[in-house]
């Protein structure tokens, strides 16, 4: 691999994030984080694969915590909020 291929892959690399739209997640919620995309902050625009999706099925174990629920690069977050969210997007892209 060249140089010039191993920087466009880094460069291309996007924090995965899947926002719980479930009915229980959105009640307790989740219904904020449909905007997270609007009120990402300008240095994470562009750093992010944000998608939302049905019931996660984290809301049907206890032990799996509160909801809202959310996913970042497959780590499961518990009462997620914008601000979460956004730390733990943070988080992710100084592991890179
Ligand atoms: S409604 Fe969100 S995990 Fe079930």
């Amino acid at each position: 691999m060249s140089k010039f291929n191993l920087y466009n892959t880094e460069m291309e690399k996007k924090v995965e994030v899947l926002v719980c739209y479930g009915t229980l997640c959105h009640l307790m919620g989740g219904s904020d984080l449909q905007l997270l995309g609007e009120l990402l902050p300008l240095d994470l625009q562009g750093k992010v694969d944000l998608k939302g999706a049905p019931c996660l099925n984290f809301c049907n174990e206890v032990d799996n915590g509160k909801p809202p629920f959310a996913v970042v690069n497959g780590r499961k977050i518990e009462q997620a909020t914008v601000k979460k969210l956004i730390q733990e997007i943070r988080v992710e892209l100084e592991k890179k």
